[in-house]
C-alpha cells in the first residue's frame, strides 16, 4: 500500500428540504494513495457530486473524518483550508465552470492567480498543448466546443500541480471520441505527473481507468471486484 494522501473515514452527510431530511451519504469511507486513480460510478442522485464537494472541502460533512495530505480537516481553520483546495486540489467540475468573459488560456492560469508561480505562462502553454488546444487558447468558452471545454477544465486543474485532482463526470455532456480523448489524457497526465485522481462518471467503460473501481449505493461505497 502506498502513501495517502486523502482519507474519509464514516462520513455522514444529509440536506433537509423544509420538513424532510434526505440522508445522502452514509458512512462513505475511501482512501486515496499517492497516484492513485479511483472511480465512482453510482446512479443519478447516489451523492457523487456531494461526495467530492466533502472530499474537496468545498462542504462539510455532517459526521466523519476527513484527512488530506495525513492533516485532519476538523483542525484546519478557514485560510488552511484555502491554501489546501488552492495549492493541494485540483477541481474539474460536472459543469465546468469556466469564466465566460475570460479566454481559454486565462482560465487555465486562474488559479495561479491566487499563489503566481514563476513558470506559470509556460506551464499553462505546456498544458495548452498537452490537452490538443493550441489553436483555441485565445477563444472564448461560448466560442469552444464541449470537449474542448472539458480540456480546459482539466487544464486548469491542473495547473497548480495539485498532488489530488477531483474529477465530477469530466465527461458527462461528451460524445464517445472526446470522452476516451479525455480519458487518454487524464491517463497519461497520471503517469507524467504521479497525481491522484478520484473520478465520477456514468460510464463503464471509462470507470475501468481506475486502479480501483467502486459504485456508490445507499450512501456508501463498494468496490467492484
Ligand atoms: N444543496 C442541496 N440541498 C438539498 N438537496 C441536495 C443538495 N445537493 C444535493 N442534494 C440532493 O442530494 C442527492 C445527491 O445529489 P448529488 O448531486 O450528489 O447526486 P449525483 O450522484 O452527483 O447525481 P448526478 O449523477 O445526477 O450528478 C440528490 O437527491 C440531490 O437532490
Ligand atoms: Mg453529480
Amino acid at each position: 500500500m502506498g502513501e495517502i494522501i486523502l482519507q474519509a473515514k464514516n462520513i455522514d452527510k444529509s440536506f433537509s428540504n423544509g420538513k424532510t431530511k434526505l440522508s445522502v451519504l452514509k458512512d462513505f469511507s475511501l482512501d486515496v494513495d499517492v497516484g492513485q486513480i479511483i472511480t465512482i460510478m453510482g446512479q443519478s442522485g447516489s451523492g457523487k457530486t456531494t461526495a467530492l464537494n466533502i472530499l474537496g472541502t468545498l462542504d462539510q460533512a455532517d459526521a466523519g473524518e476527513l484527512s488530506i495530505n495525513g492533516k485532519q480537516v476538523h483542525d484546519m481553520n478557514e485560510t488552511e483550508l484555502s491554501t489546501i483546495r488552492n495549492r493541494d486540489i485540483g477541481f474539474v467540475f460536472q459543469f465546468h465552470h469556466l469564466l465566460p468573459e475570460f479566454s481559454a488560456i486565462e482560465n487555465i492560469l486562474m488559479p495561479t492567480w491566487i499563489n503566481g508561480a514563476d513558470d506559470r505562462r509556460d506551464r499553462a502553454l505546456d498544458l495548452i498543448e498537452k490537452m490538443g488546444l493550441s489553436e483555441r487558447k485565445d477563444h472564448f468558452p461560448s466560442q469552444l466546443s464541449g470537449g474542448e471545454r472539458s480540456r480546459v477544465a482539466v487544464a486548469r486543474a491542473l495547473m497548480n500541480k495539485p498532488k489530488l485532482v477531483l474529477a465530477d463526470e469530466p465527461t458527462g455532456n461528451l460524445d464517445e471520441k472526446n470522452a476516451n480523448k479525455l480519458i487518454d489524457l487524464l491517463g497519461k497526465i497520471n503517469k507524467d505527473f504521479h497525481q491522484a485522481i478520484v473520478l465520477t462518471t456514468h460510464n463503464p467503460k471509462i470507470a475501468r481507468i481506475g486502479h480501483k473501481q467502486f459504485f456508490l449505493e445507499n450512501g456508501s461505497l463498494s468496490e467492484k471486484a
